[in-house]
């Protein structure tokens, strides 16, 4: 199977949880230490290979478009002054790598928002990566790992990859829960799960359920590898949970025709997207770069 260099990044969410930040400046801007947030979700797509990046926004958003292009007016500014190292600094994205803006329209939903990316993703398959969820950038090579081994393992097998953590009891309503295929022992999971990264067959998710439903403790992290089918199942996904059009309802219609697996995570993730660990994420962060 071919190279994956295709990725999608949904940044269209208002950030309620994150105002008053986020009311005038989009929350994947908002500063992680000294670089905003999507900065390293870029970086960290880049570090596995990906070569062209599609943002899905909405009209507010245009500021992170403007983030990732060339200022050239302070470019030229700064080189006026002698400050080429701060201008280059400023340059960091690689020369073969594409940034591309489009925009979702109407906010139905995190599966709404992948399929928007369709005309420019086109035939290809393609990793999605969530900008609240910032992998730990500071600990040897995790920030590639995860997404390098699921990359590989969808190139080598052509299951679609899920990248899911064991959470706590009180965390599973917050995320999409993994049904694990029944003949999959959890217990080798878990084990596994801080030592390598490790990929298993998947039954289903479930989406935000309550502790009662919940399969597993095993939740969607934020970054999936994806056969370019799911852009099939996902243009006939009707709104379920919260009334908007779910990635999770989509996966499950290709894990029937397709085969999906979860790869278990290495390393720490942080959710930007949620006041009480965006702060502690920030905290982190900063004391990395002091
Ligand atoms: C989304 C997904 C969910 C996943 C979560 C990870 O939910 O729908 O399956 O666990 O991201 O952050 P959201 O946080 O957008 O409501």
């Amino acid at each position: 199977m071919k190279k994956i260099t295709h990725a999608v990044i949904p940044v269209a969410g208002f950030g309620t949880r994150m105002l008053p930040l986020s009311k005038a400046v989009p929350k994947e801007l908002l500063p992680l230490g000294n670089r905003p947030a999507i900065h390293y979700v870029v970086e960290e797509a880049i570090a596995a290979g990906i070569k062209h990046i599609v943002l899905v926004g909405h009209a507010q958003k245009s500021a992170i478009e403007n983030y990732f292009d060339i200022n050239a007016e302070l470019d030229n500014q700064l080189r006026h002054k002698g400050k080429d190292e701060l201008a280059d600094s400023l340059n960091w994205l690689p020369k073969d790598v594409t940034i591309s803006m489009i925009r979702q329209g109407q906010a139905l939903g995190l599966g709404h928002a992948v399929l928007a990316a369709r005309p420019i993703i086109g035939e290809h398959d393609f990793a999605v990566l969530l900008p609240d969820v910032v992998l730990d950038p500071f600990t040897t090579d995790l920030q590639s790992d995860n997404l390098a081994f699921m990359l590989n393992e969808f190139t080598q097998n052509g299951y679609s990859q899920i990248l899911v953590d064991k959470v706590a009891d009180e965390e599973v309503s917050k995320y999409g829960i993994a049904k694990l295929s029944a003949d999959t022992n959890f217990e080798d999971i878990t084990t596994d799960i801080t030592t390598v990264n490790a990929s298993f067959k998947v039954a289903g998710f479930v989406e935000k359920p309550s502790l009662a439903d919940a399969p597993s403790r095993l939740a969607v992290v934020g970054r999936y590898v994806f056969s370019n089918r799911i852009f099939d199942y996902l243009a006939n996904t009707k709104a379920s949970v919260g009334g908007e059009i779910q990635l999770t309802d989509a996966i499950d219609a290709l894990i029937s025709q397709q085969g999906v697996e979860v790869t278990t995570m290495l390393g720490n993730s942080y959710d930007a997207g949620d006041m009480q660990s965006y702060m502690q994420a920030f905290i982190y962060f900063a004391q990395q770069q002091l």
